[in-house]
């Protein structure tokens, strides 16, 4: 559990201060801003982010799924997981997991419905301990297709596919992971290190993952098209503009032998693509992951 303190910055209050939210105090500001020195687009790139998961909910509920689990929900949003789902099917049920104090208080007083919605703490290092919790199998029945989210969580631990591997022996099959996460080699050696350096001196540090990384977090899953794309062009909804765009996305789908599969876990702590998974191919994904750098042609707008 991370304690409430109000004397360093923490990574909930950092991202709803970038995306214009009110729950922060000036070390977060003061961190947002070095990491706005370092990347200028970062509010924009965190409002798509955030819009990329409301696709990815959306498309879920009108494909009929009514189950959602958010691990690692952070702050309250002005559109949260139910809201999203809901306005698809009402009654849809969301069940939102953190380990951060503050956000689950939030979160309790904000985001809780009977019937409908429960905050629950939890770590998601360990996928079964939130799973057995009352208060999520009141909510959720895990014999039926589940959307999990695991929007921005992803740098935040150490390894993220050991977790993914064990979250999808517990879901049935039909169930739905969407991942966001930074993307190392989509940053210059100056925004990664400085990104880096600005959440090393936080509560919550992080360990950024390389496109290859995230792209394998998908493995053994059946990928919805378009596949691994920077989140502004995942089934964009309007006619998008952008700058560099350092966070991918993907949905993928849990197959029916996927269910009881228990494979090894992959490391995905490693700054730069490829290194850290020596021999793991991304077999049967459908990844579009533009070469680092290669931003081009952008639409009126471009931020930079
Ligand atoms: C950047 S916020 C993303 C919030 C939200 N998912 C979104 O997409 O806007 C990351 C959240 O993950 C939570 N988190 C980080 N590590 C976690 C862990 N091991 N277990 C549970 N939550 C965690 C943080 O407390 C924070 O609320």
């Amino acid at each position: 559990m991370v304690a409430f303190q109000t004397g360093l910055a923490n990574g909930p209050r950092i991202a709803t201060y970038l995306l214009g939210g009110k729950t922060h105090f000036a070390p977060d500001r003061e961190a947002a801003e070095r990491l706005r020195d370092a990347l200028p687009t970062i509010s924009a790139v965190a409002r798509a982010d955030r819009e990329f998961t409301e696709r990815a909910i959306r498309d879920a509920a009108e494909d009929g799924i009514t189950q959602f689990l958010d691990l690692g929900c952070g702050l309250p949003h002005p559109r949260n997981v139910h809201d999203v789902a809901g306005a698809v099917t009402p009654g849809a049920r969301t069940v939102y997991v953190d380990h951060d104090e503050l956000v689950l208080v939030h979160g309790r007083a904000m985001l809780e419905i009977p019937g409908v919605t429960a905050v629950v703490p939890g770590d998601i290092r360990d996928p079964q301990s939130i799973l057995e919790q009352p208060a999520l199998r009141a909510l959720l029945d895990l014999s039926q297709p589940v959307t999990v989210l695991l929007t921005g969580v992803v740098p935040f631990v150490e390894d993220p596919a050991a977790i993914l591997v064990n979250l999808r022996g517990h879901l049935a099959p039909g169930s739905r992971i969407v991942i966001s996460s930074a993307c190392s080699d989509l940053m210059t050696d100056d925004e990664l290190t400085a990104t880096q350096k600005v959440f090393a001196e936080t509560a919550t540090p992080i360990h950024p993952c390389s496109s290859d990384a995230i792209v394998a977090l998908f493995d053994g899953l059946d990928l919805l098209d378009p596949g691994v794309a920077k989140v502004h062009r995942w089934r964009p909804s309007h006619d998008l503009f952008f700058g560099p765009c350092p966070i991918l996305g993907g949905v993928a789908t849990l197959p029916a032998a996927a269910h009881t599969s228990r494979e090894p876990a992959l490391g995905c702590r490693s700054a730069r693509a490829g290194a850290d998974r020596p021999g793991v191919a991304p077999t049967g994904l459908r990844p579009i992951l533009p070469a680092p750098r290669q931003d081009t042609p952008f639409r009126a707008g471009d931020l930079r």
